[in-house]
């Protein structure tokens, strides 16, 4: 079944409690029934509450959070969050492909490590640190309160937090949930006028800028999330209509990237960038941001990793606009390497999912905490006082 085809299916309350582990079927329930039937389903040997776990969590890594994640979920949630499309080589790439460059550590440089800025400057936002939470649908998979805890954990660090179309909430109830500055990302609708309303929508509630993802245009699923029968449940949609969901228009063109500029009047983003001529094409367009990412393995199997990607991106574009880089960001070290390589900042989407699958807004925290810790200690031993200084002088190819 085509992914277009998958996202139009709709779910009944029994393939919910069918599919879904304990904790998602609550979650399910209660967005879409309401109390009566949330207090049914906690006849069920649930380990989250009615409003959700929210405890901080002991990150070690994120291959343990995962494993402690897997456990959580059921089997068709599992396979849905956790695999890549095709065989998964990308998926697979995303990880191997770090060990292509090292370090050249440059000690004796009087660093103060607590005095480390982890800052970043993004379309004018000053953030705190460069983590960006990647746009990813239906947090109600991992958690009852879906995208407000989400939001409330990416807020307690004052990070950059980018919310999905495809979300459980609704846009306006996001922005609502927390201060922190927000990007809206959209997949473009076959049919413009809903795709109008969405970036109409999304300007009014306040979202700072618009992410167009490009890299969703066809079957994403791994094989043994088809063998299983597509066995993720079909959450409501927070942004449409009851029934309705998001619609992929595959026929995208430079010319949406003015489109979305006119109509929402934000800076738009433009996701899923593996190739130069496009990076350099979508600054023509208009775009104020390349974000490069091959959607965590879950698009066209075959794609290298993103940070192999990324070195001759950061030459064709010169500095002109900043780079955001997803896809396989899984420590600290990912992190500086990324920025070394030319890119602005990072954006996180599994361990985001697990830590809120295992912590709710509090877990989401203790994720970035992980990262923070993480990349101040590589930046010390990279010799510099700033992210903003790391460079080709810290890192080499292997
Ligand atoms: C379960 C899942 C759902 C996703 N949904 C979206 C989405 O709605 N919009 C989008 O632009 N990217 C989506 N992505 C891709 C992420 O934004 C990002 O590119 C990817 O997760 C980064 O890789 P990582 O998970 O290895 O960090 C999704 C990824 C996953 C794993």
């Amino acid at each position: 079944m085509r992914k277009e085809q998958q996202i139009e299916a709709t779910s009944s309350r029994r393939d919910l409690l069918k599919y879904a582990g304990a904790g998602i079927a609550t979650a399910a329930l209660a967005s879409r029934a309401g109390a009566q039937v949330a207090e049914e389903a906690n006849t069920e040997p649930l380990t989250l509450t009615r409003k959700g776990i929210d405890k901080a969590l002991n990150v070690v890594n994120i291959d343990l959070l995962q494993e402690a994640a897997a456990k959580n979920y059921s089997e068709g949630v599992r396979s849905f969050v956790f695999n890549g499309s095709g065989k998964q080589w990308t998926l697979n790439e995303n990880q191997r492909a770090w060990g292509d460059y090292v370090f050249t550590p440059n000690r004796m440089n009087g660093i103060v490590r607590d005095k480390i800025d982890l800052s970043v400057e993004l379309l004018g936002l000053k953030l705190p640190h460069p983590f960006i939470i990647t746009p990813f649908g239906s947090h109600a998979l991992h958690h009852p309160l879906g995208e407000v805890a989400t939001m409330r954990g990416a807020a307690k660090s004052g990070g950059l937090a980018a919310v999905s179309s495809a979300s459980s909430a609704s846009m306006e109830d996001i922005a609502k949930a927390s201060q922190a500055p927000k990007w809206f990302q959209i997949y473009l609708d076959p049919d413009e006028g809903r795709s109008r309303e969405l970036l109409q929508r999304a300007r009014a509630a306040g979202f700072k800028a618009i992410i167009l993802t490009v890299d969703a245009i066809g079957q994403g699923s791994s094989d043994e999330y088809v063998r299983l029968g597509n066995p993720r449940p079909w959450l409501p949609y927070g942004n449409y209509g009851p029934g309705q969901s998001p619609k992929f228009k595959t026929d995208l063109s430079w010319k949406d990237i003015e489109m979305i500029r006119r109509v929402s009047g934000l800076p738009v983003v433009v996701k899923g960038i593996t190739r130069p001529e496009d990076a350099v094409n979508a600054v023509k367009a208009g775009a104020s941001v390349v974000q490069v990412s091959n959607h965590g393995g879950r698009a066209l199997d075959g794609t290298p990793a993103a940070i192999s990607a990324l070195p001759a991106i950061a030459d064709a574009l010169h500095g002109e606009v900043p780079i955001i880089l997803d896809s396989g960001i899984r420590r600290g070290t990912d992190v500086v390497k990324a920025l070394a390589l030319g890119a602005r900042a990072v954006a996180i989407g599994r361990p985001v999912m697990y830590g809120l699958n295992l912590g709710g807004a509090s877990g989401v925290d203790s994720v970035l905490s992980y990262f923070r810790r993480e990349t101040v200690d590589t930046t010390l031993h990279c010799g510099v006082d700033a992210v903003s200084k790391l460079g080709a002088a810290h890192v080499r190819r292997a």
